[in-house]
């Protein structure tokens, strides 16, 4: 018997993803139709920053739809452990009382950051100014991910590092102060890092600078201007620069997170991928740094379009329409990377379905990220039939025309929330179901995934599909 999967993908969590249960494996069947309107939950990136420049300002922040997923319920307890004082309300908004620039307490216990990159490294950043010590954690996937790209820029400000082989979690860290300003140059286009040290240089004296030379997704400096920080952005030869006036108070303020164009994604592309289908998402966040998979979808020929657009809380929002199109392979520019640096697992299933060869290069990053998603996405789509080429720094794939790819396969996600959800996309437009290992990482960014793909027409089940094809 096959059931949907309403309690594997529920919210339920105590602030410690790593204390789940075992691996739950989902699949995903050829689809009809998938038709109607999904309220897609709160942006990752920003809910995070509420939480942490909330904890850190002055007073009471409110914030409105934020993301539930397990990565900022860590980053909530983290902040709970530092001092902030974090509620939800009846009517789903969260309170921040914030302990001050500098006030964080120390924490009794290792803080435990799930399978969250951002979580980790920015929370880096906030800690690294303030004089307590602290010891952070994380799942398999977490830990084996590189710190020192956060490490050697914080180090700079006094901070003291104590981590595992190659700058890899466990790691514990005491606080500069007092602290020096720094000013970092990026050696890799990568937000975490630009941020991480934008939030050290709120307790350091003085102006602390980041030199960006190539653009990535700017919340961090939005929402510090909101929270009344003392940061300008200035564009020179060299790129961006950001800098922030640090030893000032943040104040208290109000955010409403708008949709996860990150999560709007996977439902974008299966109604790109699958025929007769018109799905509509509402209050998407759109800012630049952020929809490079839509001017992509849209080069490869895509049926998408935007409405009601408007500012949100300093954020560009709107209403995106995606219809069923025939899509065409193209070459991605590398210089988009930034602004799609998580959608290339699911760009990559909608050229397995495009007519011609998508091309992607620049992309050394992916392979430090949940997983190494250019090698685990290379597998499993091979493992599916489709024709995939690698190179050190991309894909190309030579996608079907539309036609249905042959699937059949078992995917295995290593912890990555993006390669399940883009396998079992993949999977509403195969010939034989596609299995991934685990839903369960799921929960870390998008929790009602299963839930609202079915209620737009997908199939997706708990189990194992070619298991059961094998008991039958
Ligand atoms: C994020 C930055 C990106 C992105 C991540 C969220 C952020 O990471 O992949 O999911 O919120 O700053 P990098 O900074 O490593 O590119």
């Amino acid at each position: 018997m096959q059931k949907r999967t309403q309690h594997a993908m529920s919210t339920a969590n105590n602030g410690n993803p790593a204390a789940q249960a075992g691996p739950s494996p989902l699949h995903a069947t050829q689809s009809g139709a998938l038709t109607g309107t999904m309220m897609l939950p709160g942006d990752k990136s920003i809910s995070h920053r509420s939480i942490m420049f909330g904890g850190a300002a002055i007073g009471e922040t409110v914030v409105s739809g934020l993301l539930e997923g397990e990565d900022v319920l860590a980053t909530i307890a983290a902040m709970q452990a530092l001092g902030a004082d974090i509620h939800k309300d009846d009517d789903g908004r969260w309170h921040v009382w914030g302990t001050g620039v500098g006030g964080f307490k120390e924490p009794e216990t290792a803080i435990d950051m799930g399978n969250s990159g951002t979580g980790v490294r920015l929370l880096m950043g906030l800690m690294a100014t303030s004089p307590i010590t602290a010891t952070l954690i994380g799942d398999a996937s977490l830990s084996s991910r590189p710190m020192g790209r956060v490490t050697r820029p914080l180090a700079q400000f006094g901070t003291a590092f104590h981590a595992r082989e190659g700058d890899r979690l466990p790691l514990t860290m005491t606080g500069a102060n007092p602290a020096q300003p720094v000013t970092y140059k990026l050696p890799v286009a990568s937000a975490q890092v630009k941020s991480a040290v934008l939030l050290a240089g709120l307790n350091a004296p003085g102006d602390t600078s980041v030199i960006e030379p190539i653009a990535t997704r700017d919340h961090t400096e939005r929402m510090l201007k909101a929270f009344g920080a003392a940061i300008s952005v200035v564009e020179t030869d060299e790129g961006r620069v950001i800098t922030v006036s640090g030893e000032r108070e943040l104040e208290a303020c109000t955010i409403n997170v708008p949709a996860d164009p990150s999560s709007a994604a996977f439902p974008i592309v299966a109604a790109c991928l699958v025929p007769g289908s018109e799905v509509r998402l509402p209050g998407v966040l759109l800012n630049p740094g952020r929809i490079g998979l839509i001017t992509t979808l849209l080069e490869m020929g895509a049926d998408i379009s935007i409405e009601n657009e408007r500012d949100e809380g300093g954020e560009p929002v709107g209403d995106i329409v995606a219809r069923h199109a025939p899509l065409h392979g193209v070459t991605v520019p590398e210089d988009r990377a930034p602004s799609m640096i998580d959608e290339y697992p699911i760009l990559f299933v909608a050229a397995a379905l495009a007519k011609g060869r998508t091309v992607t290069r620049g992309l050394e990053e992916l392979r430090v990220k949940e997983s190494d998603r250019l090698a685990v996405m290379s597998e499993g789509l091979r493992a599916c039939g489709v024709a995939v080429e690698d190179y050190q720094d991309g894909l190309a794939i030579t996608g079907t025309a539309g036609a249905a790819v042959p699937g059949g396969a078992k995917i295995a996600t290593h912890l990555d929330h993006r390669i399940a959800m883009s396998f079992l996309v993949l999977g509403m437009c195969a010939a034989a179901p596609i299995t991934v290992d685990d839903g369960a990482p799921i929960r870390t960014s998008f929790p009602s995934f299963v839930d609202d793909m079915g209620a737009l027409g997908a199939d997706i089940v708990e189990g194992d599909a070619i298991m059961e094809s094998e008991g039958s």
